[in-house]
């Protein structure tokens, strides 16, 4: 019963290893898990006979081999990021967050160091400060982690040399002074033989500090329930006409009924009315509690929106800066559409601005136009509609988010919000009297964007031209918009790199629909060889207006015809970055119009496109 009470009251610790295989963090782990008797007795007798077997150390127990089973699995093509360990002790259970220690580091601590509070850092005696040190060093302080324990291991190996592990302390103190850590506590240890593991070290009287496990056990968790209370809500819960709740995880502070909210998204005041568990109401409940609120007044409130104390109210903004880590095979590229989930809300929005990346080797910042895998950057992101958050240095938690990208739907990116642009609330939209209804109306159609893509020399400026002639003929206000031209001005100052195709089709994405807005049939001839770009020209406007013509001819045909010479000498190596060559083409997958030119005449498929664009916004030929 007593046992029980104890283990109840033991409060959690999440700790985060960070080192390269060879400092010993296999062995440090599994001598935790050992020490401490967290081994199933199993797999302690299946330990010691492996060690005969597979041990690197002879005859003695290699410790690592409690924990390499992640290495194994690696190998074996099994995808695992980060395996977490429990240990527990008398005083305290712990959370160890390891991760595999080679390529995509950066990716790997973003997700295991996420929540960790402690970060313990491994160094090689023998090798001292390393490149990688200092780089886990920089995450760590990046993800907001400020405490650290510094393990100086194979500390046996420099035959216990006081003077060196010092050497190292304080090299170590040197390098950090530039972070936030607040605490830095090095540690001189053997993992391989147990000094100062979780048994003190006979081997080293100049030390009289903690072991390991005495100091993570003394550390005191963070307590998320102290900052400003934060619901974002995850669903609403709605049973019946009767009742309505707000069901969320509680990320920081507590709540009881009575208590004065805030909705974040429309700034609404209101109080507290019940608190619903799965058990029943409750007086009152604290950060990851998983509970349903119901509020005093009728507020719409959806999912993605923060109720928050009235008090301390968090931050409302489309725009902020950030630091963010890469973790996708494909660049970052400033303009591209991406998601960006923060808390329960998902918004599309861009990086705008790319101000530095991180050079992690020597700390320096670079000039950068994109951000490739496992790269840091310093960001500003805009959204497409404001968020509910806190800087991530206040608040963990509120101040996380991650960008998925649109096409593939994956993780691309990690990041931590660090303060809101206040310019977004500077910059307004003027009030105008003649709205798009008028305009419409006046004119005989409903406006349209046709956005034909495909291949260069693909014959989209030559249907485009036939269509145009057409539906001015017809009477309908259009008016076409073709890469070359506009290559000579609005976007002279943009090549073929990736980064500035991107800045070409939001750009000319933009002009499209401000010439729809104007009520005309806006026709749009451009490569436009990626699909995020395509798809958000698609969402620019409402649904209806955009139409994707694909404009399909094999690139074999293209180069046959090459009506501007350009296949020949980009297959000569005269020009680089040519589509379909050297730089990709993501064909449509589901365009309105899809039109084989190797089939039919340009003549025959602006037909039949003319016949289905007609009715569908409302145009009749003249009388
Ligand atoms: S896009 O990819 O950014 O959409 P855009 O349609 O504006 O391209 O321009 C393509 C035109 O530029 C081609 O039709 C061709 O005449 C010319 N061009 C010059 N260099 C390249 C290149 N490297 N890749 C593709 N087109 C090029």
């Amino acid at each position: 019963m007593n046992d029980m009470r104890l283990q109840e009251s033991r409060s959690l610790l999440r700790v985060f290893t960070c080192g390269s295989v060879d400092d010993g963090k296999s062995t440090l782990i599994g001598r935790l898990l050992f020490d401490t008797d967290n081994v199933p007795d199993d797999q302690r007798t299946a330990l010691l006979w492996d060690s005969k077997r597979y041990g690197t150390n002879g005859t003695e127990v290699d410790y690592a081999l409690l924990v390499d089973g992640l290495e194994a699995e690696r190998e074996q093509g099994i995808t695992i990021d980060v395996a977490y360990r429990f240990v527990a002790t008398r005083r305290r259970k712990f959370i160890i967050a390891d991760t595999p220690g080679h390529e995509q580091y950066t990716r790997n601590m973003a997700t295991g160091a996420s929540n960790a509070e402690v970060a313990v850092l491994l160094i090689d005696a023998t090798q001292g400060l390393q490149p990688q040190t200092r780089r886990h060093a920089a995450i760590a302080d990046l993800l907001g982690i400020r405490t650290i324990v510094l393990a100086i291991n194979k500390i046996d190996l420099i035959c216990y040399s006081q003077s060196r592990f010092m050497e190292i302390a304080s090299m170590f103190h040197d390098f950090a002074a530039k972070f936030h850590f607040s605490s830095i506590t090095p540690i001189p240890l053997s993992a391989r033989h147990g000094d100062n593991v979780v048994w003190r070290s006979a081997n080293m009287p100049w030390y009289d500090g903690p072991t390991i496990l005495e100091h993570l056990e003394s550390i005191e968790p963070e307590r998320a329930e102290v900052g400003p209370f934060r619901l974002p809500v995850q669903w609403v819960n709605r049973p019946d006409a009767s009742f309505r709740g707000y069901a969320g995880t509680i990320a920081s502070g507590t709540v009881r009924p009575g208590d004065s909210v805030v909705i974040s998204g429309s700034g609404r005041v209101t109080k507290v009315a019940r608190i619903v568990a799965a058990d029943g109401d409750r007086n009152t409940a604290r950060a990851g509690d998983a509970v349903t609120l119901t509020i005093a007044d009728a507020i719409d409130i959806s999912r993605g929106d923060v109720i928050a104390s009235s008090d301390s109210r968090p931050e409302v903004a489309d725009q902020f800066a950030a630091d963010l880590i890469w973790m996708d095979a494909a660049d970052l590229l400033p303009g591209r559409p991406y998601l960006f989930r923060i808390g329960t809300a998902t918004v599309s929005g861009v990086v705008s601005r790319i101000k530095h990346k991180l050079d992690i080797d020597h700390l320096e910042h670079l000039a950068a136009d994109r951000l490739s895998l496992n790269e840091i950057g310093a960001v500003n992101v805009a959204l497409a509609s404001p968020v509910s958050f806190d800087p991530y240095e206040a608040n963990r938690r509120m101040g996380a988010f991650i960008v998925i990208d649109r096409v593939t739907n994956t993780t691309a990116g990690a990041g931590m919000i660090r303060f809101p642009l206040r310019r977004a609330n500077n910059i307004h939209r003027q009030a105008v009297t003649i709205r798009s209804t008028d305009r419409v109306a006046r004119n005989r159609h409903r406006p349209a964007i046709l956005w034909f893509t495909g291949l260069s020399g693909a014959g989209k400026s030559t249907i485009a031209n036939l269509l145009e002639a057409r539906l001015h003929a017809a009477g309908a206000h259009t008016y076409l918009l073709d890469g070359d031209n506009i290559r000579h001005g609005l976007n002279r100052d943009l090549g073929f790199t990736d980064a500035d195709r991107v800045e070409n089709i939001r750009r000319v994405a933009e002009v499209a629909k401000l010439f729809a807005d104007a009520g005309l049939i806006v026709l749009v001839s451009f490569i436009s060889p990626f699909r995020a770009e395509r798809q958000m020209a698609r969402e620019l406007v409402e649904p209806g207006i955009f139409h994707e013509v694909f404009v399909d001819t094999p690139i074999e045909v293209c180069r046959s015809r090459d009506p501007k010479g350009l296949y020949r000498k980009a297959d000569a190596g005269q020009i680089r970055n040519f589509t379909g060559i050297d730089s990709a083409y993501e064909s449509p997958e589901d365009p309105e119009f899809w039109l084989r030119t190797v089939d039919s005449a340009p003549e025959a498929l602006v037909d039949s496109l003319y016949g289905e664009l007609a009715p569908a916004i409302g145009l009749e030929d003249s009388p």
